[in-house]
C-alpha cells in the first residue's frame, strides 16, 4: 500500500484467489533449501545432488500411478475463483451457531477453505462413493470447475437421474475413482492439525487403491488401522460370498504428535461388569489381570518364587517372568492390590482398580454392530426422522461415527465431513455434546446431487440430497430437548458454493467489453453485501463462524468482524464523517490490527478515498483495501 492510495485487489492478489497451495509448498522449499533457487526457479539437479541417495528416480522404483494422476495433483493446485455465500434462511440459528453446512462440489469448497481452516480441523470422516458402478462419480474439470460444477448440478439424464454414473463398464473405471478422490485427499490433509485423525469409510471395490493413496498422501508411517466394521448381521444369500463388513481406514496427520494417536474409548457396559469387589477393598471395584508378563522381556529381578500370604509357593510357568519385582510384589501383597481367590490358594492376579486414571478402552481393530450399529439399523434411525420413509438409501449408523469422534475428537474441536450425504456426522456431533455437555463443531459439505426419480427421497419432493440433509439436521434439532445450562450448540449455517461475486476476479475475454463498461461497479449486481462479507473472509482466512456485528456509521452499514479486527463497509456514497466513524469505531474497540476494507466505486468523491487513508492512518490502522 502507498501512502496516498488506497489498493485495489485486484485479479493478480493474492486476496482474490483461494490459498496456491502450490505456492506454499515451494515457499517452504525455499525455507529449508535456498540454494536450490536460481532466478526464484526451482534448479532441481542442484536439489537432487543435496538430497543425494535419498533420491529414487529410476523407472523401476515403487511406486502407484495410473491414468490421470498428473493431472488430478495439478487440479488439487489449482485455487478456486468461486465462493461460498450465506443463506441465512435455511441456516438454523445463524447468529451463534459454530456448525457449517456447505452444498457444492467439495473439492471447490476444499480450496476456498483452505486459508480459513488451514490447520483447525481436528477429525475428517468421509464416506465418498465406494465406486460400485451405479454410484455417481463427479467428474473435475480443470478449465472451469465451477462453471462445471453449476452444470453438472443441473444436468439430468432423460429419466431425471444425475448424470455422471461411472459405470464398470467405462474403460478407466478405477482411474476415473482415484481422479475424483486424490486431489480431495490431498486438500483435505492440509485443513488438519498436527494431531489429525483422517476415517475413511471404503469397501471392498476400492480399499487397495484408497490405502495406496492414503500410503502417498498421508505417509505410510501415519498409518493407524484399517477398521473392519460388522455392517450386517444376517447373511445375504443371493451372492457367493455374503459381505458381512466395510473398512473404515485410518490414519494420521502426524503419528508421533500425541501419545497415542486415538484416544481410548470409554467404558461400555460390559466392560464394566468386569469390576467387582468381592474382598471389599476401600478402594472400590475391581477386576483381575495375569500377574506375569512375557519372560523374553523380563529383567533378572523379575525372576523369583512367589510367597503368598498364607505361605504357600508360586512358580513361574516356563517362558514367563512376574509383572513386578519381588520387593514391588511384596509391597503390592502387603498393600491388598494382588489377589489370590477367595480361598488365598489361587494363582496371583494383579488388582485394576475401576478408579485408576487411565480407564478407558484400546480400540480395537473391528468395529462390532452390537455396538456401532449396522446398515440396516441406521436406515431404521433415519426412517424416524421421516415419518417413516428412507429419506436416504446409504446411511451410515450414528453410533459408527460417535465411535469414531471419540477416538479422534476432542471435546470442542472440529469434525469435517465432505461426503455428507443425509448428515449423520452432524447428527452425531449434536447427540453426542448432548449427553457429555460439551462444544464439539462439524463442517459438513454436500453436492446438491439430484436424488433418483424412482426413491423414496423423490416421492418424498426432495429433488436434491442437500436439501435431505439440511431436513434431518432439523429434525434431529427439533428431537432435541433442550436442557438448562447445556452448551450444545444445535444450529448450522448454511452456505453455497456459486461463482465470486467480484466482477474483475473471473473477467474473460468473452465478456471484456461488458466488464470494461460496467468497471467502476466491481460487485455483481445481484449479490448482497454480506455475500461479499463473506467472500472477504475466505479471502483473509477468517473462520466462516467468527461473530460479526452491524453497526450503522452515518447511516452506512459497517461490519465490525473479530471484535474489530476486521472492518468492512461496502455501501455506496461513502463520507469523510463515514471515514471518521469507523476510525473512531477501532479506537473504542481497540483491537490489536484492523484491517478495512471498502467498496471501490463506494466513495462520494475521489477526494475522500485520497483523505481515507490519512485518517485512518491517524486512528493506527494500515492496512487499507477497495474491492
Ligand atoms: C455414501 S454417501 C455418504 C453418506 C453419509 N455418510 C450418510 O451417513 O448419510 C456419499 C455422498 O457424497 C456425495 N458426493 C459425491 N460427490 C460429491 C462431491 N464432489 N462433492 C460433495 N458431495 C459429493 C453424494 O451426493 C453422496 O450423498
Amino acid at each position: 500500500m502507498t501512502n496516498s492510495s488506497i489498493e485495489k485487489i485486484t485479479i493478480n492478489n493474492s486476496e482474490a484467489k483461494s490459498l496456491d497451495v502450490n505456492l506454499q509448498n515451494i515457499e517452504q522449499l525455499k525455507q529449508i533449501f535456498p540454494d536450490i533457487f536460481s532466478e526464484g526457479k526451482i534448479d532441481f539437479s542442484a536439489l537432487k545432488a543435496i538430497l543425494g541417495e535419498a533420491v529414487d528416480d529410476s523407472d523401476e522404483r515403487y511406486n502407484f500411478t495410473w491414468n490421470g494422476k498428473t493431472k488430478a495433483r495439478q487440479i488439487a493446485q489449482t485455487p478456486s475463483t468461486g465462493t461460498l455465500r450465506p443463506c441465512k434462511e435455511e441456516s438454523v440459528n445463524w447468529d451463534t451457531t459454530e456448525n457449517l453446512f456447505i452444498e457444492g462440489d467439495n473439492l471447490e469448497v476444499l480450496k476456498l477453505l483452505q486459508k480459513s481452516y488451514h490447520k483447525k480441523v481436528k477429525m475428517i470422516y468421509i464416506d465418498p462413493p465406494y465406486n460400485t458402478g451405479n454410484d455417481f462419480v463427479y467428474k473435475d474439470n480443470f478449465q472451469n470447475n465451477i462453471k462445471n460444477y453449476l452444470d453438472i448440478t443441473n444436468q439430468l439424464d432423460s429419466s431425471g437421474n444425475a448424470k455422471h454414473t461411472n459405470t464398470d463398464t467405462s474403460g478407466r473405471y478405477h482411474s476415473d475413482w482415484l481422479n475424483m478422490i486424490y486431489p480431495r485427499i490431498k486438500l483435505a490433509r492440509n485443513l488438519l492439525n498436527d494431531e489429525g485423525i483422517i476415517f475413511i469409510s471404503i469397501d471392498d471395490k476400492e480399499q487397495s487403491n484408497l490405502r495406496a493413496i492414503c500410503n502417498e498422501v498421508f505417509g505410510e508411517d501415519n498409518f493407524i488401522a484399517n477398521f473392519i466394521w460388522e455392517k450386517r448381521t444376517n447373511r445375504e444369500n443371493r451372492k457367493v460370498v455374503s459381505s458381512r463388513h466395510d473398512y473404515v481406514l485410518c490414519f494420521a496427520k502426524n503419528i508421533n504428535a500425541t501419545e497415542r494417536a486415538l484416544k481410548q474409548l470409554p467404558m461400555n457396559e460390559k466392560a464394566l461388569s468386569n469390576y467387582k469387589n468381592p474382598d471389599n477393598d476401600l478402594r472400590g471395584e475391581w477386576k483381575s489381570d495375569p500377574a506375569t508378563a512375557q519372560g523374553g522381556h523380563g529383567t533378572k529381578s523379575q525372576f523369583y518364587t512367589l510367597t503368598a500370604p498364607n505361605g504357600k509357593n508360586h512358580e513361574l510357568e516356563s517362558g514367563r517372568c512376574w509383572l513386578y519385582t519381588k520387593p514391588v510384589m511384596e509391597e503390592a501383597i502387603k498393600d491388598g492390590r494382588i489377589w489370590f481367590g477367595r480361598e488365598g490358594n489361587g494363582v496371583p492376579r494383579i488388582k485394576t482398580y475401576l478408579h485408576a486414571k487411565e480407564r478407558g478402552l484400546t480400540p480395537e481393530t473391528i468395529l462390532f454392530a452390537s455396538e456401532v450399529g449396522t446398515n440396516e439399523s441406521a436406515k431404521n434411525n433415519l426412517k424416524k426422522l421421516f415419518d417413516g420413509h428412507a429419506a436416504f438409501d446409504t446411511p451410515k449408523p450414528v453410533n459408527l461415527i460417535s465411535t469414531l469422534m471419540q477416538m479422534g475428537l476432542g471435546d470442542d474441536d472440529i469434525i469435517l465431513d465432505f461426503f455428507a450425504g443425509s448428515g449423520t456426522t452432524a447428527q452425531s456431533v449434536y447427540e453426542l455434546n448432548q449427553v457429555d455437555n460439551k462444544t464439539r463443531k462439524f463442517i459438513l459439505v454436500q453436492l446438491p446431487e439430484t436424488t433418483n426419480a424412482k426413491s423414496e427421497a423423490s416421492k418424498l419432493g426432495y429433488t436434491t440430497i442437500n436439501q435431505i440433509t439440511k431436513d434431518r439436521l432439523k429434525n434431529v434439532i427439533k428431537g432435541i430437548t433442550v436442557t438448562p445450562g447445556n452448551k450444545n450448540d444445535l444450529g448450522f449455517k448454511v452456505l453455497k458454493l456459486d461463482e465470486t461475486n467480484i466482477r474483475p476476479w473471473d473477467a474473460d475475454f468473452d465478456n471484456l467489453e461488458q466488464i470494461l463498461q460496467l468497471a467502476s461497479e466491481s460487485i455483481k449486481p445481484d449479490r448482497s453485501s454480506e455475500d461479499v462479507l463473506y467472500e472477504i473472509f475466505l479471502k483473509y482466512g477468517y473462520n466462516l463462524t467468527t461473530p460479526v456485528e452491524t453497526e450503522i456509521v452515518n447511516g452506512k452499514q459497517v461490519f465490525v468482524v473479530g471484535a474489530g479486527a476486521l472492518i468492512v463497509c461496502l455501501d455506496d456514497d461513502i463520507t469523510g464523517e463515514v471515514v471518521e466513524g469507523i476510525a473512531k469505531l477501532k479506537t473504542d474497540l481497540d483491537p490489536e490490527t484492523t484491517q478495512v476494507v471498502f467498496k471501490d466505486a463506494g466513495f462520494a468523491d475521489s477526494n475522500v478515498k485520497t483523505n481515507a487513508i490519512q485518517i485512518l492512518k491517524q486512528a493506527g490502522i494500515e492496512d487499507v483495501k477497495s474491492i
